[in-house]
């Protein structure tokens, strides 16, 4: 038997407070369901005054585990612990560099109304480990309420395929100059356009921002990664992309309130109100998401129940996860904000 401990990312305390060490449990816990193998469930531990989080595994975890589990949102370090006489001993263990790009992709733009960068990355572990069986790299994800763009950004930290769907055009394109000024600046390879979408209708209006990166020309050649952007309502991403091209959707919905808006503009309550948007765009959302993919969001129950946002999805052929611990990521993030998370899969 092996006891793993785990040292906590620095940066999840200061956001979400008491509650992220809880958050990271549930996450850590979500993802060892996914492995094969025997494993003690995750626990909080404090050594010498600094928390941890640790588990027992019957064995070695597989170098696969170990790059999954260096991708889990609060994962700093990884250390095995033993006990002796002494006390306990912890042997730091190298996690493998799993990362396409460098985080810092996430971390650098700042603005009003940005989902944290750990609390998406989280988001996207809890989707990820929630599939039935592992998919072939690169996982395709999109974000249909996308803002600036933090989910595709934390996509791309893992060389997954990043596709966005955002209905202020100004945050869109922002999302697009800046990406592409990221790309320029750390000297990957890549090429950008963006063209209008044409649709259903005179009043529908899209613009899709697209770039295709790789790390070098070869790379490019043969397996180059996707950033997506669309400007455009998300009721409408079945026109956008493909059917069943997605393995996940992730996004963090408006929270319902007047402040934190990425926009800046005030919308209309269609933006605002997330049982509206969620009810108007799960069709849409049910068709580009794959048989068996995953649909996670978080959003402001203050505002609505995580019973009200289930029995939305469930009426549009999503079945949530209710089993523990998926019914306890509520948190509060201030006075008008306690986030929570929802997860669920296409079942038919
Ligand atoms: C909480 S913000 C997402 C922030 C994003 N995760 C980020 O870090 O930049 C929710 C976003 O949903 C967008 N939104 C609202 N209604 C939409 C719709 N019908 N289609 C697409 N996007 C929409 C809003 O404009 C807002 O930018």
């Amino acid at each position: 038997m092996i006891t793993y401990a785990i040292l906590l990312h620095p940066g999840h305390n200061r956001v979400y407070f008491s509650a992220s060490k809880t958050l990271s449990l549930h996450e850590l816990t979500i993802a060892l369901r996914s492995f094969q193998g025997s494993f003690g469930p995750a626990e909080l531990r404090e050594l010498a005054g600094v928390p941890y989080i640790t588990f027992t595994s019957q064995t070695p975890l597989s170098p696969q585990q170990l790059t999954d589990l260096g991708r889990l949102s609060p994962v700093y370090a990884l250390f095995r612990l033993e006990e002796n006489a002494d006390g306990p001993i912890l042997s730091p263990l190298a996690l493998p560099e799993s990362r396409y790009m460098d985080s810092s992709v996430s971390s650098i733009l700042k603005y009003t109304g940005k989902t944290n960068e750990l609390f998406t990355r989280m988001m996207l572990s809890v989707a990820y480990h929630s599939l039935p069986t592992p998919p072939r790299e690169p996982v395709r994800v999109l974000d249909p309420i996308a803002g600036k763009g933090t989910t595709l950004a934390e996509c791309l930290i893992r060389g997954w395929g990043a596709y966005g769907v955002e209905i202020g055009d100004k945050a869109a394109g922002e999302a697009f100059t800046y990406m592409k000024k990221y790309l320029e600046t750390e000297k990957y390879k890549h090429e950008a356009q963006n063209q209008r979408i044409s649709g259903p209708n005179r009043s529908f209006t899209a613009r899709r921002y697209q770039i295709t990166l790789a790390h070098n020309k070869d790379e490019f050649k043969h397996s180059p990664r996707q950033w997506e952007m669309v400007a455009g309502d998300s009721q409408y991403c079945d026109h956008y992309f493909r059917h069943g091209f997605f393995h996940l959707i992730v996004g963090d919905l408006p929270y319902g309130v007047q402040h934190g808006n990425v926009t800046g503009q005030s919308q209309g309550s269609l933006t605002r109100n997330p049982c509206q948007l969620v009810e108007k765009c799960c069709p849409a959302w049910h068709k580009v998401l794959m048989k068996n993919g995953i649909l996670a969001l978080s959003w402001n129950s203050f505002v609505l129940s995580w019973e009200d946002l289930a029995a939305v999805l469930e009426r549009h052929g999503f079945q949530v996860f209710r089993e523990e611990p998926y019914h306890s990521f509520e948190h509060r993030v201030d006075q008008a904000i306690r986030r929570d998370l929802i997860v669920a899969e296409k079942a038919e």
